[in-house]
């Protein structure tokens, strides 16, 4: 029988979480979800530390539905100095609305699957380029953050397996738009954590470390997983989902993003800081859950709430 042991990877000491319940949770939801809900959760998400939250999405109203609220929310938002509320973007009449929002940052979305691009944004990878390119230009000329993010970077609904090149492929041409941050992300929750690293890392090697965000959806509970597992490869930003909201409305059965709670309350134990008060998080936790009339499913938020029940 043979021993190996594996040298412990350095963590980093402070990861930057994106909240992005309000939007990619949301977005998901078959009931109606009015302004005034979304608007608490925003408010609530900043007061427990969030310094970005993802507030909204200038989309198709048809393709969309939930989202054709987002200018009356971030009209109504009380903004927190020094958080900064994000917007995706698909197309140029999208980005005018995000500045007319006054968003802090605007988010293009591409894929790294040419079939899911066309099922999530009606063309192809690079028709989708091309449509960012003049987000792109107006972002820099307003000054504004600008993100992309890169879907089906682990697996896609409707061609299965997509290629590394792909990936890499789409983080450079991201890049080459200027952005600052570049979000790898697991729409439909299939990746595990050795595939992970290698597409982080492949990632990487296009698009500067301390700028690559994880998207984690937990469709088959290795979000958690993926996220130490990209910690160790030197990712410091992740996203995540406040209660585990959340889905893709193109991408049937996938679940919704990791549950903050769950990644505060991991990052914590690492001894990782977040500048998150889990108190507050598991507060806004609850308050969505119970305005949405279901249990929220975060494992620790609700151990946490049982506790205080207790
Ligand atoms: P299209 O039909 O190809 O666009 O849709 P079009 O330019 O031909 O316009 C058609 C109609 O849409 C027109 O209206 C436009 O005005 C309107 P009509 O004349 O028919 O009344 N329109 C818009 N309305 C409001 N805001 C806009 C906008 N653009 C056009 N920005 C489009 C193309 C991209 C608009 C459409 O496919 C769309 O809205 N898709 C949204 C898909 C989406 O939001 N998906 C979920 C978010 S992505 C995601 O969740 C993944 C992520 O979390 C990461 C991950 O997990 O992978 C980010
Ligand atoms: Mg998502």
């Amino acid at each position: 029988m043979s021993t190996h042991t594996t040298a412990q990877a350095a963590l980093p000491n402070k990861v930057k979480l994106v909240e992005v319940g309000p939007r990619d949770g949301l977005q998901n939801e078959k009931q109606f979800v009015g302004a005034d809900i979304k608007i608490e959760l925003i408010e609530r998400l900043a007061r427990a530390g969030f310094q970005n939250v993802e507030a909204a999405s200038f989309v198709s109203p048809k393709w969309v539905p939930q989202m054709a609220t987002s200018a009356e929310v971030m009209a109504k938002i009380e903004r927190r100095p020094g958080t900064i509320y994000s917007a995706l973007t698909p197309n140029i009449q999208g980005f005018d609305a995000a500045l007319a929002a006054h968003a802090g940052e605007v988010v293009i979305f591409g894929s790294a699957s040419e079939a899911f691009s066309q099922k999530n944004i009606n063309c192809s990878i690079a028709e989708s380029i091309a449509r960012f390119e003049p987000v792109a230009k107006a972002a820099k000329a307003n000054r504004l953050r600008l993100r992309a993010s890169v879907s089906c970077a682990f697996g896609c609904p409707y061609q299965g397996d997509v290629p590394l090149d792909a990936v890499a492929d789409v983080v450079a041409r991201m890049r080459d738009l200027g952005c600052d941050e570049i979000d790898i992300a697991d729409t439909i929750g299939v990746a595990t954590p050795r595939q992970t690293q290698t597409v982080m890392l492949r990632a990487a090697a296009a698009f500067k470390i301390d700028g690559i965000a994880g998207h984690f959806h937990d469709t088959y509970g290795q979000a958690l997983a993926n996220i130490y597992a990209s910690l160790e490869v030197g990712v410091q930003i992740f996203h995540a989902s406040v209660s585990g909201l959340g889905g893709c409305p193109y991408a049937k059965g996938a679940t919704g993003n990791v549950a903050t709670e769950d990644v505060v309350y991991m990052l914590n134990g690492l001894g990782i800081e977040t500048g998150i008060d889990l108190d507050l998080l598991v507060d806004a936790g609850m308050f969505i859950s119970e305005q949405l009339g279901r249990k929220g499913a975060s494992r620790a938020g609700n151990a946490l709430a049982a506790k205080r029940a207790g």
